[in-house]
């Protein structure tokens, strides 16, 4: 399913809200901006950000408010990137399009880019014109996302079992700290910054799980069935990797089945809540996406 037309303004609005707090290119110390901006203006798909504008949205936030969240964890997501692509890591070549960081900048400078988009999400953070108990609220929620809690020990967990079988409680758990823990974030900086109830950030937070294991289910499903050229990044590397993931453990037409049933279930958990349907949709388009 594409995503409704008015999803190129929100992206827009992204990009030019992430140029303006980015410093340009030729900023000293040289040549760090430069790889910063090189990865994070690559074309990604921007999907984090817009489900923390939509959530805004749904909770009658403005997106000037939303752009300070939803730029910290596209920033952190650049990072994430940034290094999972090292040679010490996946070692791949291409992303969104382009060669690495590294390939362009060298290792030492692609780690550094990567370490200054991590530290400069909490300063957006810190900057937005939010009361400061919801500050400390993002700011605490972003590093158990992004830590060794999260996004960071999912990495761990991805890397230290690469060649081995494991469970399917323990893939989930593996794809629930790597991809779904900043998604998660991204679905919860609606209510922390609209300040809702209890109940409706846990419908946020159950959505946020539900399409992030999805969103990880069908990266590794388009893994096997798409190209290099429509990836933007080198198809077939976890296999070649012997990664473990979930087509590799319960086969590519069951793992669609899960995607689907796990879409529905975040569908179904901010239905009452997302009056504009940006969220459902964005979670269908998860589906569908063919990069
Ligand atoms: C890729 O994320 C890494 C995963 C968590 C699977 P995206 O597919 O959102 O990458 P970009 O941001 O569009 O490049
Ligand atoms: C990476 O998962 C998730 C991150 C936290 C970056 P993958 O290794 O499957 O992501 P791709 O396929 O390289 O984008
Ligand atoms: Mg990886
Ligand atoms: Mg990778
Ligand atoms: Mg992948």
């Amino acid at each position: 399913m594409p995503l409704p037309n008015h999803f190129q303004s929100y992206v827009h609005r992204i990009n030019e809200y992430l140029d303006r707090i980015v410093p340009p290119d030729d900023t000293e110390p040289q040549p760090i901006y430069k790889a910063i901006r090189y990865s994070l203006f690559a074309g990604g798909k921007r999907l984090r950000p817009l489900i923390s504008l939509a959530a805004g949205k749904a909770l009658g936030v403005a997106d000037e408010m939303m752009l300070h969240g939803a730029g910290a964890v596209e920033m952190v997501h650049t990072y994430s990137l940034i290094h999972d692509d090292l040679p010490s890591m996946d070692n791949d070549d291409y992303r969104r399009g382009k060669l690495t960081n590294h390939k362009v900048f060298g290792e030492a400078i692609a780690i550094l880019a990567g370490n200054a988009l991590l530290t400069a999400s909490f300063e957006q953070i810190t900057n937005a014109p939010f009361r400061a108990e919801i500050k400390a609220r993002l700011v605490q929620l972003l590093t158990q996302s992004a830590g060794a809690a999260g996004m960071l020990g999912g990495q761990v967990m991805d890397m230290v079992n690469e060649s081995r079988k494991l469970s399917l409680e323990e893939l989930e758990r593996l794809h629930s700290m790597k991809t779904a823990a900043l998604i998660r974030f991204a679905a919860l900086t609606g209510p922390v910054i609209a300040e809702a109830d209890q109940k409706t950030e846990e419908s946020f937070r159950h959505y946020g799980d539900c399409l992030g294991l999805a969103f990880q289910i069908v990266d590794d499903v388009l893994d096997i069935e798409s190209t290099t050229e429509v990836l933007g990044k080198t198809a077939g590397k976890d296999e070649h990797k012997k990664k473990v993931t979930y087509p590799a453990l319960i086969g590519v037409s069951e793992s669609k089945l899960l995607a689907a049933d796990l879409i529905e279930q975040a569908c179904a958990a901010i239905e009452k809540v997302d009056r504009y349907s940006d969220l459902q949709n964005l979670a269908r388009h998860v589906l569908t996406r063919s990069n």
